[in-house]
């Protein structure tokens, strides 16, 4: 099969021929339909993630076709339709079985270190082992995955849209829906109108929200927020937390969310949330070694900090909930899909990326 694989950090991938050799007990070979190009992705490429390693095939936000099953699969068949988890969900472990989280303990340490669950890998090169990446490497014509980290959806759903499910779009929604469980007729601020954050202004919409009011830098990405549903829109910068504040009668927003990565910004979201009971929910992902800085007063009369990944979402249950609001409507996702693009294109995906031209761009398999 070809697959795009990860050589050298900080260059270009290579689109290349390898081998994947059979599901064994408990996995699942999969046709890949559709990838979106995620910036988890390029931030391993670019070799700044001091866990990432290489040679391995990148790609995470998958969707396809099952095509074969090893011994043992019992949820999944041939034909079916699925999206791909970084996040399994095992049903099994201690945290599967408890609701008030969606971090599954089954395989975590082999997936890290790239492998799947008996610790070998399925991707070869003239014999040499190739690293798997968050347990997905679906910047390739095939995959075999854990059959817990497969989430199989509505076969009526196209592919293209679905795959956007398996990452940013399901941890905006589960940020407002599972994590902050917004409530009806409340105020919400979410910082940061990528993936993430526009997901969270669906969430807080579909959570039935009266005011949404999304904050970042680019006027277009605002707009887009409009479009899932913010009523009001702002640009972010050093007086964002007072104009919160004195457009919110001087209390701040009952729920605040941070999808921007950025340690000030997530102040910014715990002190734009209201005494009392706001709750700021910070789903982005800060960089090594960095801290966010509270004034305990803040908790002390009232406001609460929750962190949530992959939006507390339970994969297998809670992607195929998602993909059906989608189908009935009340997810827009195509305003997300700004570029489509071939395997072999999947560098200039990255570019757009970096040129923040759009929001995704999602890899067709012919
Ligand atoms: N928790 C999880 O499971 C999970 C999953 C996926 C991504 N993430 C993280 O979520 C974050 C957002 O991801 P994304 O794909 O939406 O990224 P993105 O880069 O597409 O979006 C970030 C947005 O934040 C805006 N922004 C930057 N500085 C700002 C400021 N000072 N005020 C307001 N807005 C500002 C940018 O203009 C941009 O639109 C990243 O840190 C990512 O790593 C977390
Ligand atoms: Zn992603
Ligand atoms: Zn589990």
């Amino acid at each position: 099969m070809r697959a795009a694989v990860l050589e050298e950090f900080g260059k270009p991938l290579a689109i290349q021929e390898l081998e994947l050799t059979d599901p064994k007990e408990g996995e699942a070979l999969v046709r890949l339909v559709a990838c979106g190009v995620c910036h988890t992705d390029l931030y391993t490429a670019s070799g700044v993630d001091p866990s990432g390693y290489a040679p391995t095939v990148l790609g995470h936000e998958g969707a396809g076709v099952v095509e074969a099953v090893g011994p043992g699969v019992e949820s999944l068949a041939v034909g079916d339709h699925v999206v791909t988890l970084f996040s399994p969900q095992c049903r099994k472990c201690v945290h599967c079985l408890d609701d008030r989280t969606n971090l599954c303990l089954a395989i975590r340490e082999q997936q890290n270190k790239g492998y799947l669950p008996d610790g070998t890998t399925r991707l070869k090169r003239d014999g040499e082992e190739i690293r798997h990446f968050m347990g997905t490497s679906t910047f390739a014509e095939y995959t075999v995955m854990p059959e817990i980290a497969l989430a199989k959806v509505n076969p009526d759903a196209p592919l293209d849209r679905a795959c956007l499910f398996a990452c940013g779009l399901s941890t905006g929604l589960g940020a407002a829906i599972n994590t902050a469980k917004v409530r009806e007729g409340t105020t919400c601020v979410v910082f940061g109108a990528g993936m993430v954050g526009l997901g969270a202004v669906a969430g807080c919409r579909l959570q039935g929200a009266e005011r949404i009011i999304c904050v970042d830098l680019s006027d277009d990405r605002l707009e887009l927020a409009r479009g899932q549903g913010a009523t009001e829109t702002m640009i972010g910068g050093e007086d964002t937390v007072e104009k919160i504040v004195e457009e919110t009668g001087g209390f701040g927003a009952d729920y605040t969310f941070e999808a921007t990565g950025n340690v000030k910004v997530m102040q910014q979201a715990v002190e734009a949330a209201r005494m009392a009971w706001g709750l700021a929910t910070v789903a982005g992902v800060a960089g090594k070694g960095e801290t966010l800085d509270i004034v305990p007063r803040l908790l002390i009369t009232g406001r609460r900090v929750a962190g949530s990944s992959f939006g507390g979402v339970k994969g297998r249950d809670g992607v195929p909930e998602f993909v059906e609001r989608y189908m009935a409507g009340d997810i827009d996702v195509d305003p997300f899909i700004s570029h489509r693009i071939t395997l072999d294109e999947v560098n200039r995906g990255f570019e757009l990326m970096e040129a923040q031209d759009g929001i995704r761009s999602v890899i067709e398999f012919g």
